[in-house]
C-alpha cells in the first residue's frame, strides 16, 4: 500500500486527505494547530483507519517510510517557505515535498531551483476544483522534475477527477509549469465568470428579467454548447431564494467581487510576456472596479444609472448565448496563447492538448467544449485556437451575435468589458493591415525610433512634413 504525508488540514487539505484515504492509500497528516488533527480524524469515519495523526513534523517523518512524499496544503507565500524549511529539517535527502497550494509560479521556480541546487526533490502542483473537487476528484496540473512526478503519479491520478475514465492529472513541465497552468486556469475562470455576469446584467437591466427567469435561461444553455460547471452554477445561483427575505438571493448579494489574486497574476504575467489576454485583463479589471462601490454610487448620483432597457430586444437571448460562446472561445485562445508564450520563455514545452484535457473534469472551468479544444489543439499545433477549423467555424457562426450584443450593451449603457475585449481581440486578429503604422510614424517623429516599410526591408526614418 502506497503512503503519503499531508501537512495543512484547512478546508482543501482536509478534503484532499480524505480523498487520498478513500482511494486506498495510507495518509499521515499534520497540522500546525494540533487540536485540528484530532477533530479531523474523529470526523473521518471509517477512513480514519488509513489516516495516521501526527502531532509534530517529526512524527510525520517517523510515520512514513523513506523515500517519503509529503503534500503541503498551507497558505501560499511565506508559510510555504517556512514549512519547507521545517520539513527539510526532519526529512531525508530522497524525500519529496509537493506544494499543492495556489502558489505564484515565480515562487515555485525559486523553490524548485533551491531544491535542485541542494539535490532535494520538489514539485509544485496546481489543484483546482474547490473543496468538492479536492474531496472527490480535483484537476491536477503538475510541475517540477519529471522523476518526482512519476513517483507520486499513481496517487495523484487515483485521487484526480476522471474524464471518461482518463485521470485529470498531468505533468505540465519543469519547475513552475504546473502552477503557471493553474494561474492561466484562474485567469480563464475570471473571464468565464465575468462574461456570464455581463450577460446576466443584460438580461437583468437590459431586458428587465427576474433572477429566476435568468436562472432558467442559464439552465437551458447548460444543455447546449455552453454546457459547463460555471453556467450550471450560475443557473443555481440565479434560481436560489433568500430564506430571510423571500427574494432571489442574487438580488440581495452586494455587487462587490472578491479575489485572492491568481486571476490578477495571469494579467501581470501576460504583460511581462507581451501576450494579449485582453478578455482576462478586462475580467480582472472588472473585479477591481466592482470593489469601488462608493465611487460607483457617486457616479450614479451625477449621471443617472447607466443601464437602460434595450429597445427592440427580439432575439436577444439567443444572441447572448452565441455571444458568450464567441467570447469564451476568444478568451481560451488568449489563455492558450499565454501558455505558449510562457512555455517558450521558461523552456517548459507545456503540452497544450494535455492542458485542455486535464481541464475537462474536476476543475472550475470544466466544460463540454474543452474536449473539442483538446482535439483542435492536438490536430493543429501552433495555431491560435480561434483558427483551428472546428473553432473557426464556431467563430464564423457566432461573432455576429457577439458584435450585436457588445453594440447593444454600449448603446444601452450596460457595461460588458470582457465581451467587448473578446470582440476587439477577434477583430484585431483577423485584420491583416492594422493601424500600428500610425504608432510607428509617431514614434519615429518624436523619438527617431524608426519604422519598417511595407515595400522595402530594413529600418527607416521620415523625413516628416513638419517638425
Ligand atoms: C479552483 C479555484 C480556486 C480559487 C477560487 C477563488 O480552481 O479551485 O480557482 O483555486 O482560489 O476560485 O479565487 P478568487 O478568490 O481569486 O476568486
Amino acid at each position: 500500500m502506497q503512503e503519503i504525508g499531508l501537512v495543512g488540514l484547512g478546508t482543501m487539505g482536509a478534503a484532499l486527505a480524505l480523498n487520498i484515504a478513500e482511494k486506498g492509500f495510507r495518509v499521515a497528516v499534520q497540522n500546525r494547530t494540533t487540536s485540528v488533527i484530532g477533530e479531523f480524524v474523529a470526523g473521518a469515519g471509517p477512513l480514519a483507519e488509513r489516516i495516521t495523526p501526527c502531532p509534530t513534523l517529526g512524527d510525520l517523518a517517523a510515520a512514513l517510510s523513506p523515500p517519503r512524499a509529503v503534500i503541503l496544503m498551507v497558505p501560499a507565500g511565506e508559510p510555504v517557505d517556512a514549512m519547507i524549511a521545517a520539513l527539510r529539517a526532519v526529512l531525508g535527502p530522497e524525500d519529496l515535498i509537493i506544494d499543492a497550494g495556489n502558489a505564484n509560479f515565480r515562487d515555485t521556480r525559486r523553490r524548485a531551483a533551491e531544491a535542485e541546487a541542494a539535490g532535494l526533490p520538489f514539485l509544485g502542483i496546481g489543484v483546482s476544483g474547490g473543496e468538492e473537487g479536492a474531496r472527490h476528484g480535483p484537476s491536477i496540473m503538475g510541475g517540477g522534475a519529471k522523476a518526482g512526478w512519476d513517483r507520486v503519479a499513481p496517487v495523484l491520478e487515483a485521487i484526480s477527477a476522471k474524464f471518461e475514465g482518463t485521470p485529470c492529472a498531468t505533468w505540465m513541465g519543469p519547475d513552475g509549469a504546473g502552477h503557471f497552468v493553474k494561474t492561466v486556469h484562474n485567469g480563464i475562470e475570471y473571464a468565464d465568470m465575468e462574461m456570464i455576469a455581463e450577460v446576466y446584467g443584460l438580461m437583468r437591466d437590459g431586458l428587465g428579467m427576474a433572477a429566476g427567469e435568468i436562472g432558467a435561461v442559464f439552465a437551458r444553455w447548460n444543455e447546449g454548447p455552453l454546457s459547463s460547471y460555471l453556467v450550471e452554477i450560475a443557473a443555481t445561483v440565479a434560481e436560489t431564494v433568500d430564506a430571510a427575505t423571500g427574494r432571489p438571493l442574487l438580488d440581495v448579494i452586494l455587487d462587490r467581487a472578491g479575489q485572492k489574486g491568481t486571476g490578477r497574476w495571469t494579467a501581470i504575467e501576460a504583460q511581462h510576456l507581451a501576450a494579449p489576454v485582453t478578455a482576462i485583463e478586462a475580467a480582472v479589471a472588472a473585479r477591481n472596479l466592482s470593489a469601488r462601490l462608493e465611487e460607483r454610487r457617486a457616479g450614479e448620483a451625477i449621471f443617472g444609472a447607466a443601464p437602460e432597457r434595450i429597445a427592440g430586444d427580439a432575439g436577444l437571448i439567443p444572441a447572448l448565448e452565441q455571444a458568450l460562446l464567441a467570447g469564451k472561445i476568444a478568451s481560451y485562445a488568449q489563455g492558450f496563447g499565454l501558455l505558449v508564450a510562457a512555455s517558450g520563455e521558461y523552456g517548459w514545452a507545456v503540452p497544450l492538448p494535455e492542458v485542455a484535457k486535464v481541464w475537462r473534469a474536476g476543475c472550475i472551468i470544466r466544460s463540454a467544449m474543452l474536449d473539442d479544444m483538446a482535439r483542435a489543439l492536438s490536430e493543429h499545433p501552433g495555431t491560435n485556437l480561434m483558427f483551428a477549423p472546428s473553432f473557426a467555424e464556431r467563430m464564423k457562426a457566432s461573432h455576429g451575435a457577439l458584435r450585436r450584443v457588445v453594440s447593444v450593451a454600449a448603446l444601452s449603457g450596460n457595461p460588458a468589458p470582457a465581451l467587448g475585449a473578446a470582440l476587439a481581440y477577434f477583430d484585431a486578429m483577423r485584420t491583416g493591415r492594422g493601424t500600428a503604422n500610425m504608432i510607428q510614424g509617431q514614434r519615429d517623429f518624436f523619438g527617431l525610433h524608426s519604422f519598417e516599410r511595407v515595400d522595402e526591408s530594413g529600418s527607416h526614418h521620415g523625413p516628416w512634413a513638419r517638425g
